[in-house]
């Protein structure tokens, strides 16, 4: 929630809702500004301070250690920031993972996983177990198995596009991976049950430019192939994330981000402010009879929340009004259409209050 010009040139609470890159925490966004100019006091910029500084190092190091406590993750599992975005471990994961003969299991719950299985694919072979392609991925799969002899299991445990989300992890024999992007950090799960997890940091995490890994490393080493330096987990594991210029902005936005996250109640406190976010804004749509939920109740995100309207006169409508009224960001995907309110860990209850308040309204007035 952010005070500024409204395109009414007012001043006004822009209430965010987009997709990611995302609203940030306003003490997170003051602090990092105030470190644009003054770095810690050291009369230094954030942005221009070397990354092989004890000024930095720290930065890098909080940072780390803070997922580690949020997550409760044990010591097999290595804490990472990249560059690259949560793309870039669509590869960067059969590459260390998956020889040329091995096969990787998939779940296909979407735009993600299906770029996740095509870059998979350039490195070995790939057994798509589950999909809900055929309904538009308008929900997530239960009935499937996995290979006991598949080398991991996929999954995307949210769906951002389609604003469908795993709310039980499943049980496989074979090491768990998982794409967080969507809902990091915004719910409580058994971590160290997953050899892998990423996430681009920009929606629940900070700002665009660092990605979250956490790895198992008792997974790595046992591939044949060999593997550029900088796409080698061993080799960043081995200079605790700094084996070359990290992203040293977008680290210390995530830093401060999960500084705040520990500060206000750590994960099990926000899943606790996100079901209630999420239950506030469904059942609205759920009570009305122009928005139309696109996912069955059991699948519903928490993170993003889809909607439409039989009347795409009418949509179009809304989206006009809630921009007036200073709701930004909850055009649908162009994949589903119609609307999409992302109500990350920064977003708070009073947003998403106001914006049922003029769901009603509008409604009403129609
Ligand atoms: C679930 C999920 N995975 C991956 C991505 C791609 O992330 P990036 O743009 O950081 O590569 C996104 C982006 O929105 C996403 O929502």
């Amino acid at each position: 929630m952010m005070i500024k010009n409204s395109p009414s040139g007012e001043l006004g609470i822009i209430h965010n809702f987009n997709a990611g890159p995302s609203i940030l925490p306003q003490e997170v966004i003051e602090q990092a500004s105030k470190a644009i100019l003054n770095f810690n006091d050291s009369g230094l910029s954030i942005l221009e301070i070397g990354h092989r500084t004890s000024l930095f190092e720290s930065v890098m190091e909080e940072a780390r250690s803070l997922v580690k406590e949020l997550m409760n993750l044990d010591d097999d599992h290595e804490v990472l920031f990249l560059h690259g975005g949560a793309s870039t471990q669509f590869m960067q994961i059969p590459m260390n993972l998956l020889n040329e003969k091995d096969t990787a299991a998939f779940a296909d719950t979407g735009v993600w996983s299906s770029k996740a299985i095509k870059e998979a694919k350039l490195f070995g072979n790939v057994d798509v177990v589950c999909s809900s392609k055929d309904h538009a991925f308008n929900f997530i799969p239960k009935d499937f198995a996995v290979p006991n002899d598949a080398k991991y299991f996929h999954i995307t445990t949210n769906n951002t596009i389609y604003g469908t989300q795993w709310q039980e992890i499943p049980e496989v024999s074979v090491p768990l991976i998982a794409d967080m992007s969507s809902d990091i950090l915004s719910r409580k799960r058994n971590f160290n049950a997953f050899a892998l997890i990423y996430a681009g940091a920009q929606k629940n995490m900070g700002a665009a430019g660092a990605n979250l890994v956490v790895v198992n490393k008792n997974i790595l080493g046992k591939v044949n192939r060999a593997i550029p330096t900088i796409m080698d987990y061993r080799n960043h594991i081995k200079e605790k994330s700094m084996l070359n210029t990290p992203p040293v902005f977008a680290v210390y936005v995530s830093m401060l981000t999960l500084r705040w996250i520990k500060e206000n109640g750590g994960v099990e406190a926000f899943e606790k402010r996100n079901n209630k976010k999420a239950e506030l804004l469904y059942n609205a749509i759920d009570n009305s009879s122009i928005f139309i939920p696109t996912v069955n109740k059991p699948d519903r995100s928490k993170m993003n929340v889809c909607f439409v309207m039989e009347d795409k006169e009418i949509e179009k409508k809304f989206l006009d009004f809630a921009e007036e009224n200073n709701v930004y960001g909850i055009k649908g995907h162009r994949l589903v259409g119609g609307f999409r309110a992302s109500l990350y860990n920064a977003l708070p209850i009073s947003s998403v209050e106001y914006l049922v308040e003029k769901m009603e309204e509008f409604e009403k007035n129609l």
